[in-house]
C-alpha cells in the first residue's frame, strides 16, 4: 500500500475512534446529526438523513400530539434507521409528546428551547429513549449530566435559528475540556469536515449541522429559500437586531431581507407608542414578539424570502449547491478524513483511547 493510501486507512480508523462514542449513542454508521428545523426536518430529510448514515431529527415545533405521531409513522416508512424527535420544552403538550415518542418506539429524545423540564426528562427515560440535551455554559452542561442526560448539543452562536451568545469555538473550550460522562455534540458554522474533524480532536463525540441540510434535494424547503442559500454569503446571516433593552428580542440568525429591516422600523414605531402611552409595556413586547409570527413558514413553505424569515447558519456560505443528503453527508466524512490524515499523526501507530472511545 502506498504512504498516501495507508494515511489515508489510519486516519479513517482514527476518525472512527473520534467519534466512537456519539456513533454508540446515536446508533448510526457517522455521528452527524440533522439538526432539527422546523417545518423543514420532515419525514424526507430525516429519513434521506438516516438513509445516508446520519441521524435525522424530526423538529416538532408546535405541532400537536396526533401531528407528530402521524409525521414520525411517515419517517418510519421511509427508512429503518434510527432517528430522534426534537421537543421544544415549552411546548404546552410536552409529556404527551414524550408518550408519542415512546409508544411510536423513537429511540431518543432531544429538548431544545430550554432546559426540560425534570417530568419530561424522567418520562423520556422510564420509557426507554435516550435523552439529548442543550449545554448553552459549562455549569448547565454538568447540571444536565447530573440529571441524567445521554448526551448533550454545544451550539454556537455561528448557527441559524434561535442562537445564543457564544461562539463555538469558545463553547468548545468552555466545555469539552470538562465534560467526560457523556457524549458532547457541537453545531453551530460546521459546513466541512476538516471543521468537524478539529472539534472531534477537541474531545466532541460528533457534530450537528442544519444549514447544509436545509438546501439538500430532500429538502422540502421551497426553490426559493434553496436559491437564497445558494447567493447568500456568511456575511448575509446575522442575528436579528433589539433595538432597546426594555424590550427584548429573542436572538435568531437568517438571511437579511425586507423582512429583517422592517423588523426594525417596527419595533421603532412601537417604542414610540410606549412612549407616548398609547401601548403598555406588555402589550408593546408583545407587538414586537408577534411580528415574526408564521414567517418560518412563509420563507421555507410558501418561498416568500423577502418578508419571511430565511434561518440560516453562517455555514450558508459553503452551500454552493442543492446536493443529495447522501453526498453532503459523505463529503464531510471524506473531508474530515484527509484533515486527519494531513496531520500526519499516528499512520497505523495512534493507539491512544481517544476521548476515552476505547
Ligand atoms: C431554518 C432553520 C430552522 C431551525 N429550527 C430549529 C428548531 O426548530 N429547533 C431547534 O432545536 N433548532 C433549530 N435550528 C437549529 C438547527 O437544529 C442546528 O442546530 C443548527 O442549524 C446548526 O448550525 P448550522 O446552521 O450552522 O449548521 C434551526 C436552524 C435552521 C437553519
Amino acid at each position: 500500500m502506498s504512504d498516501t493510501a495507508q494515511a489515508q486507512v489510519a486516519a479513517a480508523a482514527r476518525l472512527e475512534r473520534l467519534w466512537a462514542r456519539g456513533r454508540a449513542l446515536l446508533g448510526t454508521r457517522y455521528a452527524i446529526l440533522g439538526g432539527a428545523m422546523s417545518w423543514v426536518s420532515e419525514r424526507h430529510l430525516v429519513s434521506a438523513i438516516s438513509n445516508a448514515g446520519g441521524f435525522g431529527v424530526i423538529a416538532c415545533g408546535a405541532m400537536t400530539p396526533d401531528l407528530l405521531e402521524r409525521e414520525i409513522a411517515a419517517t418510519q416508512a421511509l427508512t429503518t434507521q434510527p432517528f430522534g424527535v426534537n421537543l421544544i420544552t415549552m411546548h404546552p403538550q410536552l409529556d404527551a409528546l414524550v408518550d408519542v415518542c415512546l409508544a411510536a418506539g423513537v429511540g431518543h429524545i432531544v429538548f431544545a428551547g430550554g432546559l426540560p423540564p425534570g417530568a419530561a426528562m424522567r418520562r423520556a427515560k422510564d420509557g426507554g429513549a435516550k435523552v439529548i440535551a442543550f449545554a448553552p455554559a459549562l455549569v448547565l452542561a454538568k447540571r444536565l449530566v447530573r440529571t441524567g442526560v445521554d448526551g448533550l448539543v454545544i451550539e454556537g452562536s455561528e448557527a441559524g435559528g434561535h442562537i445564543g451568545p457564544v461562539s463555538l469555538t469558545v463553547l468548545a473550550q468552555e466545555i469539552l475540556p470538562h465534560i467526560s460522562e457523556v457524549p458532547v455534540f457541537v453545531a453551530g458554522g460546521l459546513g466541512r469536515g476538516d471543521a468537524v474533524a478539529g472539534m472531534l480532536e477537541m474531545g466532541a463525540s460528533g457534530a450537528q449541522l442544519g444549514t447544509l441540510f436545509a438546501a439538500a434535494s430532500e429538502s422540502i424547503a421551497h426553490e426559493n429559500f434553496k436559491r437564497a442559500f445558494l447567493r447568500a454569503s456568511a456575511r448575509d446571516a446575522l442575528p436579528s437586531v433589539q433595538l432597546d433593552e426594555r424590550f427584548p428580542v429573542i436572538p435568531v440568525r437568517g438571511l437579511v431581507n425586507a423582512g429583517t429591516r422592517r423588523f426594525l422600523a417596527h419595533q421603532a414605531e412601537t417604542l414610540q407608542r410606549f412612549q407616548s402611552g398609547e401601548l403598555t409595556r406588555d402589550a408593546a413586547q408583545l407587538e414586537i414578539e408577534q411580528f415574526w409570527a408564521g414567517a418560518l413558514r412563509r420563507a421555507v413553505i410558501d418561498g416568500d424570502v423577502e418578508n419571511g424569515s430565511v434561518m440560516a447558519g453562517q455555514s450558508v456560505g459553503m452551500v454552493s449547491d442543492v446536493l443529495p443528503v447522501a453526498t453532503i453527508v459523505s463529503t464531510l466524512v471524506e473531508q474530515a478524513i484527509a484533515a486527519l490524515a494531513r496531520r500526519g499523526e499516528g499512520a497505523g501507530t495512534d493507539q491512544r483511547s481517544e476521548h476515552s472511545a476505547a
